[in-house]
């Protein structure tokens, strides 16, 4: 797997890496189980073996127990810890945290950061995360209170580097303003299917221009590694029969597969990884042989030609 070098920092990753929101699927109160540990080692070990090395988690996935997973995982692979890079999220709090009548929100309080980076190393039972991603932003942040939470984690040795999901250009940089480490991820939805990020440049100054396209042109700018997560769209484009309106799009990843004599989730993950921005899709199968068969994407090269029939296909029309 070829790797790049993440902007502003020491840490080489993969250009494509796992995420770990499905270890398990059980979003309650009940105990992680055999199955899902032994579910859990067969995948890292799986990844381990296409050359994907960075794991991204969040605080909430399943509960915290797709991270408990993983730290069972990191303790019965006494080495891992070391050949890994790990990412986790944080500022996500679900409803009925702390209490019955709490809403679901965000919250990128310094004491909510915080406590959350620690409940985060005690689950994935390790001393530090290489990176720690704001989940989804918070309308009520105030970037100095972030910065006393980042100063803190980076000083106590919690956390290398900082990063954002879901975030703007304008919401990045308002943070940034008054951060002292820089903003080195934006971690967003992006995939042939959710392809606004790329392909509102085409309508700069028409009708249907969302301005998502100058997001993803901030981070080229500032070194900022997008990484894109939901990168196969959850098998919509490639899985058994597609929706009616997905029909030539899906059509044209398997002919495209089959002429390359890939899976069609490589050619997925080749359309975003043939993009300059040098994006970093985050897959999320939980089936070793897709882990292994996306992973062919490292290998194929689109042609300009394959890549704009492709985004055609999805958008329904030809570059204008
Ligand atoms: N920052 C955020 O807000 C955010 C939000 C969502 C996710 N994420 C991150 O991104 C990672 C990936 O997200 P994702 O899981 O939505 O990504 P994905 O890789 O696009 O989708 C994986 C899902 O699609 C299914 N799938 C894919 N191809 C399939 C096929 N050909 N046939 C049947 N099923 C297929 C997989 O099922 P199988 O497991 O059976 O293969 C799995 O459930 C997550 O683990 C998480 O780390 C971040």
């Amino acid at each position: 797997m070829k790797t790049c070098r993440i902007p502003h920092t020491e840490l080489d990753v993969p250009r494509i890496a796992y995420g770990c929101m499905q270890l398990s699927r059980a979003w309650d109160d009940t105990a992680i189980t055999a199955a899902e540990i032994s579910a859990t080692l067969k995948l890292v070990e799986t990844a381990l073996e296409q050359g994907i090395a960075l794991f991204d988690h969040a605080d909430i996935y399943a509960r915290g127990k797709s991270e408990q997973l993983f730290g069972e995982a990191l303790r019965q692979i006494p080495e891992l810890r070391g050949r890994i890079v790990l990412q986790s999220k944080c500022g996500i709090r679900v409803a009925g945290d702390p209490g019955a009548g709490s809403p679901a929100r965000y919250d990128f309080s310094r004491g909510h950061i915080v406590r959350s980076v620690e409940g985060t190393l005690k689950r994935l039972d390790t001393d530090h995360l290489d990176l720690l991603l704001l989940h989804r932003p918070d309308p009520l942040m105030e970037p100095a209170e972030v910065a006393r939470a980042f100063d803190h984690l980076q000083s106590s040795g919690k956390v290398l580097h900082f990063g954002v999901s879901n975030h703007s250009a304008a919401q990045i940089s308002l943070l940034q303003e008054q951060l002292e480490q820089p903003l080195v991820v934006n971690q967003v939805e992006l995939s042939l299917l959710h392809h606004r990020m790329i392909s509102d440049g085409l309508l700069f100054n028409q009708p249907g221009d969302t301005g998502a396209g100058r997001t993803l042109d901030y981070c080229r700018e500032y070194g900022i590694l997008v990484q894109a997560w939901s990168p196969l769209a959850g098998g919509k484009l490639s899985a058994g029969t597609p929706a009616k309106e997905l029909h030539p799009a899906a059509e044209r990843v398997a002919r495209l597969a089959e002429a390359k004599g890939v899976a069609s989730e490589a050619i997925l993950l080749a359309w975003l990884l043939k993009h300059p921005a040098g994006i970093q899709p985050i897959i999320g199968t939980t089936n070793p042989q897709r882990l292994v068969a996306s992973c062919q994407a490292d290998a194929v090269e689109l042609s300009r030609e394959e890549w704009y029939a492709l985004l055609e296909a999805v958008r329904g029309t030809g570059a204008p």
